[in-house]
């Protein structure tokens, strides 16, 4: 096999300014179909994308002769469409966070294993440049043993990004699952776990909805979530995010060694920013980091595609997914009982 026959469910954001973009860039990706119960918005991007069209994902796996598909629609719809297309013979992409409970992340799992098929998930945070460089860095041993971090990733809210605006599922619980800690904070317990190569053991945190609203009314779920974690060799750190930062978008870290420092996407110019403890300071430019209006190719369905012509098992494994989703659920249960709680 040369090529690899995606059906892409979901056509909207995620779905058209990244992986669909992404596919035309790349030669050994043939987009076989795309499905959206918006039924004008499939039409548009099938014209788009000159594919064949479906509004019901499992006529798509049924009748298109897919290898693998592509989920980016809203969370609580992830397990369903990974286990049918698993069953369907199809290798399986999707979208963060894999789901939103632990039953359905099993599930997902097992489906995948069941049909001999690769399931990865979409956390494009590991791609960026700085974070594949300040990982080498962290591995080559150039800040010393890692002490503690500081992780943030803040901005204005999915109104401004979905294709459905403020109506978006993004703020409809039963869809959703969660608020900003699904949609933000999983992605950098994902990344903050990949880069210091442990798990989290321990996490609280502070969770609250101050400021989206839905008509008059505050919404049923977060926009603002504070973590505390420890890892299993005792580096502790926070992950800070919110949908109410009105200003610029923030998407940055700071990991602490006893040798010196990795300050990534602080500075726009230099992304990588290296200190050390005898007060040198290298500047590194190595590649930008994507912004939510400013997309670079994340390289995510590249390395998917790679994996399955070369029958390799993908870099993110739905495993690692499944881990950064405890650490999600077990922080809402910490946030309620003002505890902290091992992550289980
Ligand atoms: N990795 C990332 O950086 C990143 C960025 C954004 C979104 N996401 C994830 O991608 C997923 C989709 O988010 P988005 O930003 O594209 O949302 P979106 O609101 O822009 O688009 C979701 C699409 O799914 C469609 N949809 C809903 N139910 C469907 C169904 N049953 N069958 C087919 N299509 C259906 C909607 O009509 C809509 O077009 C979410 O899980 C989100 O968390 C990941």
């Amino acid at each position: 096999m040369k090529t690899v026959r995606y059906g892409f469910i979901g056509c909207g954001a995620v779905g058209q300014r990244r992986h669909l973009r992404e596919s035309t860039l790349n030669r050994k990706i043939e987009i076989a179909a795309v499905c959206d119960i918006n039924k004008s918005r499939a039409r548009r991007v099938g014209r788009q994308f000159a594919a064949p069209v479906y509004f019901d994902y499992r006529d798509m796996l049924r009748d298109a002769a897919l290898d693998a598909v592509v989920v980016g629609t809203p969370n609580a719809l992830h397990a369903d469409m990974t286990v049918d297309a698993c069953k369907a013979g199809c290798h399986v992409l999707c979208e963060k966070p894999m789901t939103i409970t632990t039953r359905d992340a099993r599930r997902m799992i097992k489906a995948a294993a069941q049909a001999k098929r690769f399931l990865m998930i979409g956390h494009n945070q590991r791609f960026m440049p700085p974070h594949v460089k300040a990982k080498r860095m962290i591995e080559a041993g150039d800040i010393g043993r890692v002490l503690s971090f500081v992780s943030v990733f803040k901005h204005g809210g999915p109104e401004q990004w979905s294709a459905d605006g403020m109506d978006s599922w993004f703020f409809k619980k039963a869809e959703a699952g969660f608020g900003v800690l699904g949609d933000l904070a999983v992605h950098k317990v994902d990344l903050m776990r990949w880069l210091l190569d442990e798990e989290f053991t321990d996490v609280s945190a502070r969770v609250a909805t101050l400021d989206k609203r839905r008509g008059r009314h505050l919404m049923r779920l977060e926009d603002t979530a504070l973590l505390t974690l420890r890892t299993a060799s005792r580096i502790i750190g926070s992950i800070d995010t919110s949908w109410t930062n009105y200003g610029l978008e923030e998407n940055h870290t700071t990991i602490y060694g006893d040798r010196g420092v990795l300050r990534i996407g602080i500075d726009p110019d230099y992304p990588l920013i290296h200190e050390t403890r005898d007060g040198k300071r290298r500047r590194l430019r190595v590649g930008p980091m994507s912004t939510n209006k400013k997309q670079h190719r994340s390289g995510v369905i590249d390395a998917f595609t790679d994996c399955i012509l070369q029958n390799r098992q993908p870099p993110i494994p739905a495993a690692d997914a499944q881990h950064g989703l405890a650490v999600i659920l077990t922080a809402i249960r910490a946030a309620k009982q003002g505890k902290t709680l091992k992550v289980r």
